[in-house]
């Protein structure tokens, strides 16, 4: 590498060793350091950032996180397109948002070749995002996860979703509404708010 490309790749390198260095240190001080990378190296970010170990993110300039933002351990953004997180969204372990895709268009030029197109990913506020779904673009338009909406767990999203929907499998579609869930609920008992460890 040439010293004029290594100067230019500075601090992109230096973000990225501050990263290896914090990405899995352990309870609140891994938790405050990596809310402060969040702050410098993200689009921008609200107050109460959570975000637990083992995350990855490429682009972190396009990533856009309201307040109160929960990131279980093990998840991996790739926001080149645009991922825009708002306030009270939680992610499961090990979720996935991708806003990059390969072309593939053409036969005569291998994939690696070919180059990106990119998609923006928007999430609405309060949606829950569960372990390990796959969120994809669609170059062609948005794809937006509805106000309070739900992705069951394995998912793979590839199309937008209304607001307070429950959507899962593969590929992902809604099978109901969280508000009829509790018009169904009238007789259940229970109320599930002890604190357990994710
Ligand atoms: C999305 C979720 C909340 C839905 O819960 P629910 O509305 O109570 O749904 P039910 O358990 O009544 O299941 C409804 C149907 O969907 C199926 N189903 C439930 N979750 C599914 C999933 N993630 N993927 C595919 N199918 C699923 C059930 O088998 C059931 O099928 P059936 O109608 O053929 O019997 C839940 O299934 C889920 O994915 N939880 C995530 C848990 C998690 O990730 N925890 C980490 C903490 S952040």
């Amino acid at each position: 590498m040439s010293l004029k490309r290594f100067l230019w790749r500075l601090p992109k390198i230096i973000r990225n060793w501050h990263w290896f260095f914090i990405q899995n240190l352990p309870n609140k001080t891994g938790k405050w350091l990596r809310a402060r990378w969040a702050k410098k190296y993200f689009g921008s970010v609200g107050k109460n950032l959570n975000l637990h170990e083992g995350f990855a993110i490429q682009n972190p300039d396009q990533c856009f996180v309201g307040e109160n933002v929960i990131i279980a351990r093990g998840c991996h953004f790739n926001a080149g397109g645009g991922l825009i997180i708002k306030d009270y969204v939680g992610f499961g372990p090990g979720v996935k948002v991708w806003t990059v895709n390969h072309k593939i268009d053409n036969l005569d030029v291998p994939i690696p070749l070919q180059g990106s197109e990119y998609g923006k990913v928007i999430i609405e506020e309060g949606a829950w995002i569960a372990a390990n779904a796959i969120i994809l673009p669609n170059p062609k338009r948005d794809i937006v996860i509805g106000k309070g909406a739900v992705i069951g767990a394995g998912s793979v999203l590839a199309k937008s979703v209304p607001p307070y929907s429950i959507c899962m499998g593969n590929p992902a579609r809604v099978i109901g509404f969280r508000d009829k869930l509790k018009k169904d609920q009238t007789s259940q008992t229970g109320s599930g708010t002890e604190e357990k460890e994710e």
